[in-house]
């Protein structure tokens, strides 16, 4: 069997890795063999994997990052290739790689990723290869799971920053932005700004209005006597009249746009209000990403892996391991991918932050 860890890396993967290899020890004759950088290692010449024995992965539950490595470009359906004139292209090789699978005697696959990776699972999958998914992401925005490991301890590092700013913002009569990840949701930035205690939250499922977010600032200045307020920003908020703050990213077989710079830009915009106070900002970046996964995150991770080598035994190819408590179960992978976890603005989540008056910019 193959396992190969996909996209960013997440707190978890290792937890995953495993319970996936202290599972098939219970089963007899499993060889379980770990591809390096996702595919990448079964698609290079020479080919680079590695033997993932029990001894390899004792203790490494409570590691941060991934023993495989991972990378989010490239992948058997974009695989990136110089052309003599110095210019990259893509090729598929997802065909190379069933036929590198089969010369390995690779009976069974489980690959440990986000939306991308599970495209990939897919893609795989249809082409006959007996294939599972686990979902992993901090941004909590994979289809048809209560939770993706990785996300609770995001929110955790999250909520700490916002606590650490309000002694800032507080001290000095600012108002100070956090930036937090998730993509196209706001999971981790409504999460944290609900666990904190910030003053407004912004995400990318409500475009907000400048002047709503300057109005929260005044009320509460006004009304409560307070100077300071937290803004908790995810980068892909998006004012009501404009896109998505990123860049463009022309790296061969990469995601073509990079996130990023929503509460700089959200800084200069409310500098028109003359607040009469300093605002600044603070980017969490990969922070969010990296150490050690809390202990849900670990029991998520651990459930995952010995469900996901169940569904193996089960031959339950082309799914996917979903947490819907307080039962993990196998769903198709073609699910999951039809649509991403988005904030619905119906739910009690949204109506908690509302009912504790935080500002959602609309
Ligand atoms: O999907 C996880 C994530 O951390 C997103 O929240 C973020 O937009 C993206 O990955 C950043 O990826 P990279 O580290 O490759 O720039």
């Amino acid at each position: 069997m193959l396992v190969a860890t996909g996209g960013g890396d997440c707190p978890g993967l290792n937890t995953v890795i495993r319970a996936i290899v202290k599972r098939a020890a219970q089963e007899r004759d499993w060889e379980i063999l770990g591809s390096i950088d996702a595919f990448d290692g079964l698609l290079r010449d020479p080919i680079h994997l590695i033997e993932l024995t029990e001894e390899r992965v004792s203790g490494i539950h409570v590691q941060g990052g991934t023993i495989l490595s991972t990378t989010s470009k490239g992948g058997p359906f974009a695989w990136p290739v110089k052309n003599p004139n110095g210019t990259w292209t893509t090729v598929d090789r997802s065909d190379d790689m069933l036929q590198r699978l089969r010369y390995q005697n690779i009976e069974a696959v489980i690959n440990i990723g986000g939306d991308g990776s599970q495209r990939i699972s897919q893609g795989l999958f249809e082409k006959g290869c007996p294939i599972i998914g686990v979902p992993k992401t901090i941004d909590n925005d994979l289809s048809d799971t209560d939770f993706t490991f990785g996300f609770q301890t995001a929110v955790e590092v999250a909520a700490d920053a916002v606590d650490k700013l309000v002694t800032t913002a507080a001290s000095h009569h600012r108002i100070l932005i956090l930036e937090v990840m998730g993509r196209y949701a706001g999971w981790i930035a409504l999460h944290a700004a609900i666990a904190g205690g910030a003053e407004v939250c912004l995400i990318p499922e409500i475009p907000y209005h400048l002047d709503s977010i300057a109005n929260a600032i005044i009320t509460r200045r006004d009304k409560q006597g307070k100077g300071f307020s937290i803004i908790v920003i995810a980068e892909g908020a998006k004012p009501r009249d404009g896109e998505m703050q990123y860049t463009e990213n022309d790296t061969p077989g990469a995601m073509k746009i990079k996130l990023g710079g929503a509460g700089l830009r959200l800084t200069e915009q409310l500098k028109i209000f003359n607040l009469g106070v300093e605002i600044r900002e603070t980017i969490l970046g990969h922070l969010q990403r990296g150490g050690r996964p809390n202990a849900f995150d670990r029991v998520l991770a651990s459930q995952f892996g010995v469900k996901a080598f169940e569904l193996v035994l089960q031959e339950k190819w082309g799914h996917m391991v979903a947490y819907r408590h307080p039962n993990i179960i196998g769903v198709p992978i073609s699910d999951v991918i039809k649509s991403y976890n988005l904030i619905d603005l119906d739910s009690d989540l949204v109506r908690t932050a509302r009912g504790l008056g935080i500002c959602l910019g609309d």
